[in-house]
């Protein structure tokens, strides 16, 4: 069902409280290391000054616990956010209270207020109804645009669209959803996904819900594994979920009886541990003693021949154990191969944004999502509650 949309809204002179997802990593000093989620909700931001709204931001950082923890004020974003906009940034001591309302209601048209970290009130992750009335009488308008926190039912994700007129998803909300939605409802054919990462037991939604949507399926990581040994390949002493050697059949008789192209690793870079850098070598047949830690030079070429051929790729999940230099090549081919395959590429948070990182190639993906969970249960399928609350068009 379409959403209420920020562009469909007249914004000029209204209160506008805006949902953000500010949980940026922050350095030993509290600065903001990395302000992607802040940049990308600069769009909104942006459209609602220009548009003379008084704009209300509120987010979470951190896991605080209902409690007010010094190191996860939301001081350093509000420098961070007041350099990215070029204007002042006002600040409260708290989200709710007769204080925040005062200072809401003093606002000109086109001033940004951030208000404190949401929870560190215990109700936001309860959801409490009472807390998230009083976030309501904030606004005239809310407009959620976090997809990162939109996995979580919580008071100012979706119990306080309960109590506003109109609850409208802001434009980095409509992005993510634009380009996850295409990945499982329209995208462009041949579609692959890519799926790596250290277990399966954190993707088996998610490999169910692909397994009826995409065309080839490439699998890599420390979980390819276990389906290794499901076929009944020798892994060595690689990562292994010996609880799991059930399921993953099933995925790989799924994915057979499917038609799809289902690709393991070929050949392994194998080391007889990870600190171990004198015994590494490339093998197809993985000895006893050793453990796979990336993909060889035989498989990134039949996983990068596919990238090549599928016209839409999504991919979530390193590899190899890409911290690690020298077991960092497979990821790095692989996440090159995509970004120079000029295919619609959708990336989902986590570990595969800082394996694009490594590899530079971050420009050219068409779309790296920021939400890691709510990336993740998108795909699953799963219907995440801060779009589900938003107001039907
Ligand atoms: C995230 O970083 O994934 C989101 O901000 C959600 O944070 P949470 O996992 O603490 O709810």
């Amino acid at each position: 069902m379409a959403k209420l949309s920020l562009k469909d809204l007249a914004v000029k002179g209204k209160q506008v409280l805006v949902r953000v997802d500010f949980n940026v990593p922050q350095d030993e000093n509290l600065n903001v290391r990395d302000d992607t989620r802040i940049r990308e909700a600069l769009v909104t931001i942006k459209f609602l000054i220009e548009h003379g709204a008084r704009v209300i931001l509120i987010s979470h950082l951190g896991r605080p616990d209902g409690k007010i923890v010094e190191k996860m004020r939301m001081a350093p974003v509000a420098k961070k956010l007041q350099e990215l906009l070029g204007k002042p940034v006002l600040t409260a001591k708290d989200c709710i209270g007769p204080e925040v309302k005062k200072i809401a209601a003093s606002m000109k048209d086109g001033e940004v207020l951030l208000l404190e970290n949401v929870r560190f009130h215990p109700e936001e992750e309860e959801n409490d109804p009472g807390f998230a009335k009083q976030l309501a009488e904030l606004c005239d308008i809310y407009v959620n645009d976090a997809f990162g926190t939109a996995h979580r039912a919580h008071a100012s994700t979706e119990g306080v669209a309960k109590f506003v007129k109109q609850a409208a998803a802001g434009f980095l909300m409509e992005k993510e959803i634009k380009y996850l939605g295409m990945v499982l409802h329209e995208p462009a054919r041949p579609i692959l996904a890519i799926i790596g990462g250290a277990k399966i037991s954190s993707k088996i939604d998610l490999l169910n819900n692909l397994l009826n949507k995409v065309d080839s399926l490439i699998i890599g990581g420390g979980m390819a594994y276990t389906f290794m040994k499901a076929q009944g390949k020798g892994i060595g002493k690689s990562l292994l979920e010996a609880d799991k050697v059930g399921v993953a059949k099933d995925i790989l008789e799924k994915a057979k009886s499917k038609g799809i192209k289902f690709l393991l690793p070929v050949d392994h870079v194998v080391a007889s541990s990870k600190d171990a850098v004198s015994d590494v070598k490339v093998v197809v047949d993985i000895p006893d003693d050793m453990t796979a830690f990336d993909i060889g030079p035989e498989t990134i070429s039949a996983f990068a021949k596919v990238v090549k051929e599928s016209k839409t790729i999504f991919w979530n999940g390193p590899l190899g154990l890409f911290e690690t230099d020298i077991f960092a090549k497979g990821t790095i081919a692989i996440a090159k191969a995509i970004a120079e395959s000029g295919n619609v590429s959708v990336v989902g948070g986590g570990d595969s944004v800082s394996a694009l990182k490594k590899a530079g190639v971050k420009a050219k993906i068409t779309h790296i999502s920021t939400g890691g969970g709510a990336s993740l249960e998108f795909i699953e399928g799963k219907e995440l509650p801060g779009i589900a609350a938003l107001t039907d068009k």
